[in-house]
Parts: C-alpha cells; structure tokens; sequence
C-alpha cells in the first residue's frame, strides 16, 4: 500500500532516498499533529477561525524545508526542529489570513478565505492569534530563536507595507520589486532553512549556508507565485486567477512588459491601456490575463525564475553532499517550475 499523500507531495516533490523519505515523513506527520494540538483553543470559535486556512491543505514547504535542512545536523529528528518547522508555518499561515484581508481575497487553499468566511475582523484577530501561537512555541527554542522570529516577522510585515506603498518617486521598479520579495517572503523561507539547521545541531558555517540558500530560493518561489498568478486556474492553484493585476501590485511579468512595451502594437497598446484601468471588472481582467500571458514578456519572467533557481542550487556546493543536498537541488526544480 502506498503511504498517504504528504502535503508536500501536491508540489509533485519525490523523494530520491528511501531513508531520508522515512524520517522527513516522520518529521511532517509530526507536525501536522503539533500543529492541530498548538492551535486549540477553549473558545470553540477561536479554535474553528484559527484552524481553517490551517487544515484546508497547503505545500507546507516551509515545514518541508526546515526538516531538509536539520538533515544537516546531528539531530535531524529532534523535539526542537519539528517545534520550529510548527513555528515557520503557524506564522506563514497568520500572514496569509492578513494577506487575503489586503488582497480582498476570498479562495485559498481551494477554501473560503477567513475573510469571506466570516469577515475581515474574524480574519485578522484569528491570524493574531496564530501569531501569538508561533510565539508561544519559539519561546520554548531560546531567546535567540525569539530573536530571529521577530526579525523575520518584522521584515515580511516590511515588505507587505512596502509592496502596499509602491514604487517611489526615482526608484527602479524592478530593483523595488524584488526588495519587496526578498523582504515579504524570502525571510521566512530564509528562516526556515536557518531553524531546521540551529535545532538540529549543524555548525554555523552551514546554517549560515542554508540560510542564504532559503534567501534565494524563497526569491525564486514568490517569482514563480507570481506568475501562477498570471498562468494558474483556480482548480489548480486553490487561489483566484489575476489577484494581483486586479489588486494593481504590478509583479514581475508586468514590470518586463512596460519596460518593453510599444505602443504602436495594437496588443501592446491595449495591455497598457488594460493595466493602468480598474481591473475589478472581470471581463477587463480576463481579457488582460490572456494578453499578458500570450506576450514574449511573460516568457521571459518563466526564465527569470528559471535562472533565479539555477542561482539558488549554486549555492548548496557549500554544503556536505549526500542525500538531503540531492533533495533541496531538485526542490530548486520544482520551484521553477511549480503549477501550484
Ligand atoms: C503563498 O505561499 C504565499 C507566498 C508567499 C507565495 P504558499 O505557496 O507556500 O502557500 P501554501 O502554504 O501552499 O498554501
Ligand atoms: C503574499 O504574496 C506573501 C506573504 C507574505 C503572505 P501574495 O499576495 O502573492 O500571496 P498569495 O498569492 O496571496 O498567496
Ligand atoms: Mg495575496
Ligand atoms: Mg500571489
């Protein structure tokens, strides 16, 4: 009989190494319980609010990638670094309840949002409480682990506001952009890499190691989730199509396309015309998703993201090779080219 499908598995992640398949796992089988028992509350109602973007599915490849990298650690299967893989996720979950209130969004995970399930108070004081779960928990890793948490909260919530602010006056919109990326969610997959190294015992110089490598590849899959945004059905991405565009937070197709675009091409002139018009109106936001994703431009963004994962595998020839740096070199793969 085959082993039940692990959250990770709908990225289409396949383990090459029996062993090391066992023990990862183990490792998520652990934290879907501790995160079911981390997330009770004795108000009923907490409990349903704060669990049900929780449980509705997700990669969970930030628990994924905390358990790779404790592969580099003497203690890979500790108490400690399924703990941190449950605090990277209960915060990764308290964004996307703010993340879907900013957005207006209403499908995640192929479920209601919090927001359009209750409203956008329940959803934001219920993504405080998980908060205050992942906060709890860290607590429990040491004052440095509090520290590192903080810091990564603090820059995700940075990048938020900036992408909210938008470009300045002067500024690169690329160079913008891709700050806010890094900022919004190369953090905490930054912070990942980095706490399943530190709680399963690795030496500084391959935390520090993993670290940049979750920097770089947390770049490539919010590049790559962009572009979902433009490619993706709902059925498959379990989010709404074009929640950017109609947002107006331009990303990195659109950034390539009006760095190029000719306003002499009818279709040029008219994605221009599309992209700077209120894109709440679903007939104007399809007829721009399939504009957008028939010009040269969105190619080149897949290539962009392409070369960003090539960039991100450089970067583990710094680590000991073995199984776990066969596994993390073809998750760069799967980020490229992901379709959920
Ligand atoms: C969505 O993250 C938000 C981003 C930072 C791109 P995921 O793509 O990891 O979402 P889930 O956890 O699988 O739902
Ligand atoms: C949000 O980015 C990333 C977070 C830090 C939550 P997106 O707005 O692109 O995430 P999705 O597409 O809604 O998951
Ligand atoms: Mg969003
Ligand atoms: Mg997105």
């Amino acid at each position: 009989m085959s082993p039940t499908p692990l959250p990770a598995e709908s990225l289409g992640f396949a383990f090459a190494d029996e062993a090391l398949e066992a023990r990862v796992r183990a490792g998520l089988q652990s934290v879907e319980q501790v995160l079911r028992e981390s997330t009770q509350s004795e108000a009923p109602f907490v409990t349903a609010a704060a669990q049900h973007v929780m449980v509705a599915g997700g990669k969970r490849f930030r628990p994924l990638l905390v358990l790779l990298a404790a592969e580099f650690g003497p203690e890979p299967a500790s108490d400690d670094v399924v703990k941190a893989a449950v605090v990277v996720e209960l915060t990764h979950v308290a964004t996307l309840h703010h993340d879907d209130v900013m957005d207006e969004a209403a499908l995640r995970r192929g479920s209601a949002t919090a927001n359009a399930a209750w409203d956008n108070s329940v959803a934001i004081l219920s993504g405080d409480w998980l908060f205050a779960r992942a906060s709890d928990l860290v607590a429990d890793l040491g004052p440095e682990a509090v520290r590192i948490q903080a810091r990564t909260f603090g820059r995700l919530v940075e990048g938020q506001i900036r992408e909210t602010l938008g470009v300045g006056e002067g500024q690169d919109p690329l160079a913008h952009y891709l700050s806010v990326v890094s900022d919004k969610t190369g953090s905490l997959i930054a912070t990942s890499a980095l706490f399943g190294a530190r709680y399963a015992g690795a030496p500084d110089e391959v935390q520090e190691s993993l670290r940049a490598f979750g920097e770089e590849i947390g770049v490539a899959f919010q590049l790559a989730d962009d572009i979902l945004d433009i490619a993706s059905a709902s059925d498959q991405s379990g989010k709404t199509p074009g929640t950017d565009l109609r947002e107006g937070v331009p990303t990195l197709p659109v950034l390539i396309f009006r760095a190029q675009a000719d306003p002499s091409r009818p279709d040029d002139a008219r994605l221009l015309e599309l992209l700077d018009s209120d894109l709440s109106d679903d007939a104007r936001l399809t007829e721009t998703l399939e504009l957008l994703r028939a010009h040269p431009a969105f190619r080149q963004a897949e290539d962009d993201v392409r070369r960003r994962a090539t960039d991100a595998r450089k970067l583990l020839s710094a680590l000991p090779e073995g199984p776990a740096r066969q596994a993390l070199d073809s998750l760069c793969d799967l980020v490229a080219t992901r379709s959920v």
